[in-house]
This record gives C-alpha cells, structure tokens and sequence, in this order.
C-alpha cells in the first residue's frame, strides 16, 4: 500500500471536462481556478470513447494538453482511469460486455456506467487503457492520485448474464465443495430448492415468490466480490507502474450495496461523493453520519470528492443550498475527517443530463453567487491546513456491518418497515445532538479503544463478535443492542433457543415473542425509578419485544397492550462493565436522555454544550484541539466558549467566553491540551 497520509495539503477543486468546451475556455478557467485557490481537479473520468475512438486508435494528446496546462498552473490531477464508461464501439464489437438485469435483459449503450463486472472483454480491454494511461502520465507533474473507475456498482448493482451466473456457481463451488453442503448451510430443502448439479443454481432472478435468503445473502457477497476484482484490476496495474502515486476510488453517500469496509483495504485512502438533500427538514446529523462512517473505514482521514456546488440533478425537486450551506457542509467535513474537498463539477456542462447540476462556475458565470462563495472558501482554507492527519476525537463507536444492512432488510417479515440505516441515525443523532462524537465501526474492530460500543439491530452475529464483545463489557466497557439483535448466524439461519442468541448471557434476558407494529401505532415507555436523566413515559415505535429477564435489571416498561408493564429497556452488569438493551424504538426524546447517561457513566463528556442546532467536534494532533463549532440553524446564535484561550484559525484572532455566530456560521478554533 503507498503512504499517504497525511495528505500534502487540504484539497480543494473538482470534477474537470475542459474537453467539453471550445479550447480557449481552458485558460478562462485556469485564471478562475487561480482566483478560487484550486489546486486538484478529477478528470479523465468518463473518456475512454475520446481516448480510443476505435479498438486500433488511441488518441491521447487532448489529454496531454489538460495536464500540461494544469501543471503550467500548479494545479494538480485526481487522474481518472476512464473506465467507467464504455465507448460505443465496444458494446458493437463484443455484446459480452453489456450487463444483464433480473428478468434476462441485457443493458444497451448509451449512458454511463453500462458494464459486465464479470466480462472478460471488459477487464481486457480496460486493463489495457488503464496501462496506457498509467505510462504515459507516470512521470507527469501534474498526476496526483489515481481514481479508479468510477462509483463501481452504482448504475448496474447487480448483473444476472450468463457469464456472471456461470461464475457465480464457481463461486459457490469454491465455498461449499459439494451441493449438499450449499444445500445444508443455506437451507435450500425449504420449498425443495435442493440443487443436486451445479448449473441447475440459479441467482436471485425473477422467480414467482421470495428467493432463499441465504442464497440471495450470498449472492450479495459474491457480486461485492466481483466489483473488488474490478478495482484491484486497475490498482495492481497503478501500483506496479507509479507505486508512489496514491489511489482512490468514490465511494458513495448511504451506500449499501458494496461492503465498504473490504473495499478499504483495496484503496490508500478513502473518499467519497456527498450529496445530501439540502431540503430544510434533514437533519445534519445525516451527513455526520456518512462522514464518520467514511472516516471509519480505514480508520483515518478522507476526502469528500464530490459534494455538490449548490443543487444536484436527480431528485425529485433539486433545492439549492442557500447561502454559507457549502461552506458550512464543507467545514462540516472537515470537522468530522475529510482533509479534502472536491465538488461536481468544475464548470457547468452545456449538453447531457447534468447541465442543470450545480457547477463551481454555474452558466452565468463567475458573477454569481456559487462561484463567489467558493472563492472565499477556497481562500480560507489553507488557513486550516494544521488541521491535515488529526484525528477525530470519539470515545463511543456505533458498529456498521454491511452483511447485516442486506440481510436485515431483505429477510420478508416481521416488518418491511424494517431500514437498518434509520434506527442506526436513531442513535447516531440522539448522540450528535448531545455533541457526543461518534466513530463508525466494524464487527471485528478493537473495541478496547472505546468506552461504549453501540450496535443497533445487529440481527446478524459473525463468527468471534460474542467474544470480543464480551470481553469488551467484562473488563469495563458498555455495551448497547437493540431488538432483533443476535437473531441469525452469518449464513443467516437463526439461532436455536432464543434471541438475543449468543448475546444471551451478556445481555441477562431472552425475547419471548416480537411484535411488529403498523406506522400509525405507538406504544410507550414508563421509566422505572432510578435512571438518571429519564423518567416518566416515552413512545415508542416500529417494533416491540416481549422479554424474559434471566439476570438483567428493568429500566422501563411497556405502557401499553397485553405486554404492558413488562419490561422494555435493561440494563445487566456483566464482569466490570454493563449492557443494555433497547426492545422497542424509542423517540428521541427518551434516546438523547438515556444515551447521555449511558456515556455519562463511562466518563463520556458532550464536546461542550451548545445552542440546538450548533454542532461541536474536536479533532486533536500533538497535543493541540482544534474545536469545530458549527451553526446549523438559519439565524444567529451566542454560544460560550469551553474554558480556555482559543485562535480562530480563519479570522487569526483570540477568543475566548461568550460569541456569537451568525446563520450557517462556523468557528474553527485551536486551543492547546
Ligand atoms: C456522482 C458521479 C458524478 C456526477 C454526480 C452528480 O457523484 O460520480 O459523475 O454524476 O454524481 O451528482
């Protein structure tokens, strides 16, 4: 793996096509880009067509332009691999290479994206272009970092063509041995879905009712598996030609095909494309939450690749971020572990589907409101360039694991209101919201650098998790789960005897029976005497189980239906720590309260307090802070400042006591240990 962190300088730019536009507009944005304070931009993405026009021609010197007029700028050069989009001509010569969707239909060029990951004539003749590329810009000044393809699996998450299928069956071949052993683990003798030959398997295509989980579990795992090939394709040709030159590749926002956190050993380091709604109602804890889990996976800093200018172009209706938002949203980043900001796009593109996407240079030009505002925050940020390589302060790691975000969901029954991600954000912004900072973590991370480890609705429990966790609660830590946790086995078979399953004994309790409830129904909470912080009642929702205590001690009852009065979160002291369960979904206005007191108990302080709506995060170095204050709320806020002398690392002036913040303000202060 090339070292690469820190990163040189916080990035700054984005997505370039100067290739779409009349020659002499490249040296309008080079005087633009200066102005602005650009120093990396992503191109190359999507050329291929443009680079080899035909199987025999290649046609580089266009390219060659662009870099040497960006290193003429010192302007440096995310170098896509221009793999993400296939030129016409091979869709024309070998039809292999188009995809394949769940009823047997194949894909047709035409867009983008449009691949067989499977498609021997697709890694051919893209690991030839990527070889190409790789030697000539090798030695080039302007080459910065690699970027592989691009947002892999986005567009066709999962191919069902003959090729595929027949690899899938390897697959499968490779795992199991024998189909009776596949037959047994996945439990195919359920509606006699017994394979007795190999080429009589089938994935999870259009059937007449639900596909076997295990198989549809497993399906999952090997299309993850064959997006990885891809990559590594690409990464082991840049790695053998320029080793010192670092790779990426885009990750995206609440994505939950590919399991991210195998892709992380693939990159040198991570980075993402980031586009929350800037609609009024979502709440910023939701891009926290992407934030913390990118910075989760290698756990390290990463760069937000693509945010979006002002509005994107694919949703429903596209609402701008108004003023300060993409300054805000981008100090945002860096507070929570990016140490590079990059935006789609660069100029606003005249022809295609995204013309109305936001653009650091929208149609009108640089009288405008975006570009101004990306020159002051282009300007500003190499006073915050220190903050490179700190890490991200977190004292309580919530767990991700993608296999259980698929399987969760996907399982029909007890409820299709089931969304793993949503009751992960319960928690995440009941802490965000108390400036409790949070990392995103793995099922088979240390936990011993934490003191609480949250893990809702870990319905899946993998091979060594009752160990570790066990081991984490018995010399001191605290645990939290949820309902419909330590329920199936990692082939998804449930466990016998009972949920919570092997989280049994840990947790002090069984669940009897669960009840899934209807959207319009609520059940409440009634806080037993004693808890700190919360008392009297609480709703709840989604999901209630009725539990058998078997050590553990009752925190709060059922207020409602014949399991009223039986308990509802517990709490159970195992060795030197505790565990709790949360058998229902409760509002928030019981979770911030009851996860206050939780951290509370293990020494876990907010960050500071602060006004609803400000945020505060510290990301530490060498023994210096540096505190991020951010104003989420459209008007002005006075906040006091945590104890101590603090430089603002923008305006280069002392604070200290009480400020104030105007709307979408930040602070980005350092203040010594
Ligand atoms: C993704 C893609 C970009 C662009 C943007 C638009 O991030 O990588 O090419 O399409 O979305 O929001």
């Amino acid at each position: 793996m090339t070292q690469v962190q820190p990163l040189p300088e916080l990035y700054f730019g984005g997505d370039y096509t100067p290739e779409h536009f009349p020659r002499e507009v490249m040296a309008e944005d080079m005087r633009l880009m200066k102005q602005a304070g650009v120093n990396l931009v992503t191109i190359n993405v999507f050329s291929w067509a443009q680079l080899q026009p035909n199987e025999d021609t290649w046609t580089f010197e266009w390219l060659d332009e662009i870099m040497d007029t960006l290193a003429a700028n010192g302007i440096g050069a995310d170098m896509g691999t221009a793999t993400a989009s296939t030129p016409a001509w091979l869709a024309k010569k070998y039809p292999e290479i188009l995809p394949v969707d769940e009823k047997g239909l194949p894909f047709h060029h035409g867009s983008r994206q449009t691949f067989n990951p499977n498609s021997p004539k697709y890694r051919q003749l893209s690991a030839l272009l990527v070889r190409k590329i790789a030697e000539r810009y090798k030695d080039h000044p302007a080459l910065r970092m690699w970027h592989v393809n691009n947002e892999l699996s986005h567009q066709v998450n999962y191919d069902y063509s003959e090729i595929t299928i027949r690899k899938f069956r390897e697959w499968c071949k490779a795992r199991f041995g024998a189909c009776e052993k596949m037959n047994q683990t996945w439990g195919l003798h359920f509606w006699g879905n017994n394979i007795y030959e190999w080429d009589e398997l089938m994935p999870p295509m259009r059937t007449a009712h639900q596909v076997n989980t295990s198989l549809l579990l497993d399906w999952k795992r090997f299309t993850n598996e064959c997006y990885m090939e891809v990559a590594k394709a690409e990464i082991d040709i840049l790695r053998e030609i320029t080793p010192e030159i670092p790779i990426t590749t885009n990750f995206l926002y609440e994505f939950k095909t590919l399991d991210y956190f195998q892709w992380a050993e693939l990159v040198d380091f991570i980075s993402v494309s980031s586009f929350p709604d800037p609609k009024v109602a979502s709440h910023p804890g939701e891009a926290a939450l992407s934030h913390d889990i990118m910075r989760g996976l290698k756990d390290r800093p990463f760069v937000l690749l693509e945010q979006a200018p002002s509005q994107v172009n694919w949703r429903l209706a596209n609402v701008n971020k108004k003023p300060g938002v993409m300054r805000l949203w981008s100090h945002q980043g860096l507070a929570h572990g990016s140490d590079g900001f990059l935006f789609f796009q660069w100029r606003a593109s005249v022809h295609g589907s995204e013309k109305f996407h936001s653009a650091m240079v929208p149609h009108v030009g640089e009288n405008s409101r975006v570009f101004r505002e990306m020159v002051q925050f282009g300007q500003e940020l190499p006073q915050c360039k220190e903050v490179i390589g700190s890490r991200v302060k977190a004292d309580v790691a919530i767990v991700l694991d993608y296999n259980n975000w698929w399987t969760v969901e996907f399982t029909p029954g007890p409820t299709a209101l089931l969304d793993y991600l949503e009751n992960l954000k319960a928690y995440h912004y009941a802490l965000f919201e108390e400036n409790v900072t949070t990392d995103i973590i793995p099922v088979d991370r240390d936990f011993s650098r934490y003191k609480v480890v949250i893990a809702p609705l870990l319905y899946m429990i993998k091979p060594g998790f009752k160990e570790a966790v066990e081991k984490f609660v018995a010399t001191g830590g605290t645990f939290v789960t949820t309902f419909f946790s330590g329920v199936v086995n990692e082939f998804d078979e449930v466990f016998s005897g009972g949920y919570p399953g092997p989280l049994s004994d840990l947790l002090g309790l069984k669940v009897e029976e669960f009840e899934a409830m209807k959207p319009y129904v609520r059940n409440s909470l009634i806080m037993n005497d004693g808890f700190p912080g919360a008392s009297g009642e609480y709703e709840s929702s989604l999901w209630c189980d009725i539990l058998q205590l078997q050590g553990a001690k009752s925190l709060a009852v059922y207020g409602d239906d014949y399991f009223k009065g039986r308990p509802a979160v517990t709490v159970n002291t195992f060795g030197e720590g505790r565990a709790y369960y949360v058998a229902t979904l409760p509002d928030p206005a019981f979770l911030r309260p009851f996860l206050k007191q939780v951290c509370a108990e293990q020494g876990v302080d907010p960050v500071c307090e602060t006004p609803t709506g400000v945020e505060a995060v510290v990301r530490e170095q060498d023994g210096r802070r540096y505190l991020f204050l951010l104003n989420h709320n459209y008007a002005a806020v006075d906040i006091t400042l945590p104890d101590g002398n603090w430089f603002d690392l923008i305006t280069e002036k002392m604070m200290m006591g009480r400020v104030s913040m105007g709307s979408v303000e930040t602070l980005i202060l350092k203040g010594d240990d």
